[in-house]
């Protein structure tokens, strides 16, 4: 097999410690071929011509796609750089690689830790699970409180940095605790990306993640990816996959593949600029539960600066009432009422109108994008002066 067109081992090698853009623009590139694109087109198919006994790597459109395998390798790159022992799975979307972890890896009478505060689908894995006999126990991310309800679990599932509250766990704590139990850990990596945070390097058996949100940063491709370095536990996964078949199409493949060459400017843009508006938020007397984990003082500070690389690009914050984050909201110019987050245009939404998140009535999730930092932080506070009343 060509290791060009297959699996998603490495392909053209990178000069060691190349740094984040330089991975970022090459990720998943084939080597070059005469008259052939840098990054292939799609591959539109549900089958392959496959005459005599049907060997991969490409037979049937749900089990495997030339384009998937690119993506998969650039994924499998990013997340764990330099690494031949990890797989990497994309699928439809973030809840699609979810739930391929926790339905291929449990057991009727197994138990798994999930984080109370973590995306606001979890609660209703959490009700999926248990109708499978599966015993859920939950715990806070701060605080690295799914420590004391580790005990006899299969699995523990962390969200760090939280959405939305931007609390962080360690994850080398956990993980060490949680091997030491013999449970497997997967760490949901979206709200950072891999160019954030590599959970892998950190102990994790699963990095996983929504592709929907920064990854690919331009709010109109909805995926989702599973890295794991334990093979038998990724083999499992796969199989999930086919038999599921929440299988990215191959459009979205692409323009995911495509959008990654911008990961490393994208993030560095959208994350200092999300430093600036909070540090701008911090003099708001209106503000308060102002969280950003690259905030020196936040909470989450402490922890985020010895396993993240970058903060990410949310920022969370509260105005005193529902009808003054409504106000907020209308006024800001630059800024679309939307949820989702990481995309190059800004958004922000009261979270408290989805009735999932335990947050107060006035709580903003605010996603920062590439708009120039001036820009962006002036539309901001003139919307909050112009919702003052
Ligand atoms: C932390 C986190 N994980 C997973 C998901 C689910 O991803 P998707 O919407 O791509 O299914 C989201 C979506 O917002 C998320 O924020």
């Amino acid at each position: 097999m060509n290791d060009s067109t297959t699996g998603a081992g490495h392909g053209q090698a990178l000069p060691d410690g190349a740094g984040d853009g330089t991975r970022a623009v090459r990720a998943g590139l084939p080597e070059p071929v005469k008259h052939e694109p840098t990054l292939p087109g799609p591959v539109f198919a549900a089958h392959f011509h496959l005459p005599g006994d049907p060997t991969g790597p490409y037979t049937y459109g749900r089990d495997e796609n030339p384009t998937w395998t690119l993506l998969e390798r650039a994924v499998g790159e990013l997340e764990a750089p330099g690494r031949k022992d990890v797989e990497a799975l994309v699928f439809a979307s973030g809840m699609a690689a979810i739930s391929s972890v926790l339905f291929s890896q449990l057991r009727a009478g197994d138990a798994v830790v999930l984080p109370d505060d973590g995306y606001q689908a979890l609660p209703l894995v959490r009700d999926q699970l248990e109708t499978y006999g599966i015993e859920v126990r939950t715990a806070p991310t701060g605080g690295d409180a799914q420590l004391e309800v580790l005990d006899g679990a299969k699995l523990l599932w962390i969200e760090t940095p939280s959405n939305p509250g931007l609390d962080v766990c360690d994850v080398r704590r956990l993980a060490e605790a949680a091997h030491a139990r013999g449970a497997l850990v997967a760490v949901d990596n979206t709200l950072a990306t891999p160019l954030g945070q590599r959970p892998l390097e950190l102990g994790a058996d699963f990095a996983v993640a929504s592709g929907t949100k920064q990854l690919t940063g331009h709010g109109d491709v909805l995926l989702g990816y599973v890295t794991g370095r334990n093979a038998e536990a990724m083999a499992a996964v796969r199989r999930w996959r086919k038999i599921v078949g929440a299988i990215p199409g191959p459009m979205e493949a692409w323009l995911a593949h495509r959008s990654i060459a911008t990961l490393q400017l994208r993030v560095d843009r959208q994350n200092a600029t999300a430093l600036t508006l909070a540090q701008a938020l911090r003099e708001r007397s209106e503000v308060t539960g102002l969280r950003y984990p690259g905030l020196p003082d936040d909470p989450s500070h402490k922890i985020a600066s010895r396993q993240m690389r970058s903060y990410g690009c949310v920022v969370s914050f509260t105005l005193p009432t529902r009808a003054r984050a409504d106000r907020f909201l209308d006024a800001l110019r630059l800024v679309d009422d939307a949820t989702s987050f990481g995309g190059v245009r800004s958004t922000a939404e009261r979270r408290g109108r989805w009735g999932g998140d335990a947050v107060p009535e006035g709580f903003i999730r605010f996603s920062v994008g590439a708009e120039d930092p001036e820009d962006l932080v002036a539309d901001v506070l003139r919307a909050l002066d112009e919702s003052a009343g």
